[in-house]
């Protein structure tokens, strides 16, 4: 087991990637906090990882709140009386449309949960990990970070500040021991996807397919193997990588 004993916090894990990674670090032997705004998806994963023999609890907090994610990292001290890995996964996108059409109430709405988000829970885990004097941090960006496409232009943008965030909380964070490195997926059969594709339609699904040289769409089982990877202590001389899950989407 590749996380036996080890405590995680992931954020958005009641539905899609933040799902299957937090069933795979429970099954890599961590004690999970499960965490979502969406109460029902984030009680139905607990259930099923502790139904599978896993150590999970649910607890509700919104990223883009900051009293939220200070909550959430004093209830996993609380919980299990350590904290060691935070997977930032939470993230919202816009419907695919010019970038000129896009509100400003939707982008504030993708830069407050994708990029505000992440500052809020560093703002809470950080000061916990210095005090330690280890920690690891795992941030979910996206392909469209590194080679965007049309119409997500402002979701590509957040993206963008992951990687970018990812690359400078890893050097500041170097000298205390805590690594911060992030994933680059590209476009998975989550919820999230029709969002992405504007039209939920069987020819858009079939053109992102194809856009994939290894010929698929990515999964939450890919997107945790790399999580739990990167986690792990046979991860511990990786920091500010930005590793690409995209089939060969990005060359
Ligand atoms: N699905 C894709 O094609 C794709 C591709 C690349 C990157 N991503 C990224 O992967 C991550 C997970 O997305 P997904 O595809 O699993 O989508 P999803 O919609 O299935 O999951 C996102 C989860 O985040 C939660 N969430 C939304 N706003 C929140 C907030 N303010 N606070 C806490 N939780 C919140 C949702 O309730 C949901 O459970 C996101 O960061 C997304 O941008 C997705």
């Amino acid at each position: 087991m590749q996380l036996a004993g080890k405590v995680a916090v992931i954020t958005g894990s009641g539905s899609g990637f933040g799902e299957g990674i937090a069933k795979a670090c429970a099954r890599e032997g961590a004690w999970v906090v499960v965490s979502d705004i969406n109460e029902e998806g984030g009680h139905r994963v607990t259930e099923e990882i502790s139904t599978a023999g896993g150590a999970a609890s649910f607890f509700k907090a919104d990223v883009s709140d900051g009293g939220d994610t200070q909550a959430l990292i004093e209830f996993a001290q609380s919980q299990y009386g350590r904290f060691d890995i935070l997977v930032n996964n939470a993230g919202v996108g816009h419907l695919r449309k010019p970038m000129t059409e896009v509100s400003e109430d939707e982008f504030d709405r993708v830069f407050a949960v994708n990029v505000k988000g992440i500052y809020h829970t560093a703002k809470a885990a950080v000061p916990v990990m210095l005090e330690q004097g280890r920690g690891v941090i795992v941030n979910i960006a996206s392909t469209g970070a590194v080679s965007p496409r049309p119409g997500l232009t402002w979701y590509n943008a957040s993206k963008g500040a992951v990687t970018t965030l990812t690359k400078s909380m890893a050097i500041e964070l170097a000298p205390h021991h805590i690594r911060v490195n992030a994933l680059n997926p590209v476009a998975g059969d989550t919820p999230l996807l029709p969002t992405f594709l504007g039209e939920d339609t069987p020819e858009n699904r079939e053109a992102f397919r194809a856009s994939v040289p290894l010929g698929r769409l990515s999964t939450p089982a890919d997107v945790a193997a790399g999580v739990v990877f990167l986690a792990s202590d046979a991860a511990e001389l990786i920091t500010g990588v930005c590793l690409e899950i995209d089939g060969g989407r990005c060359i």
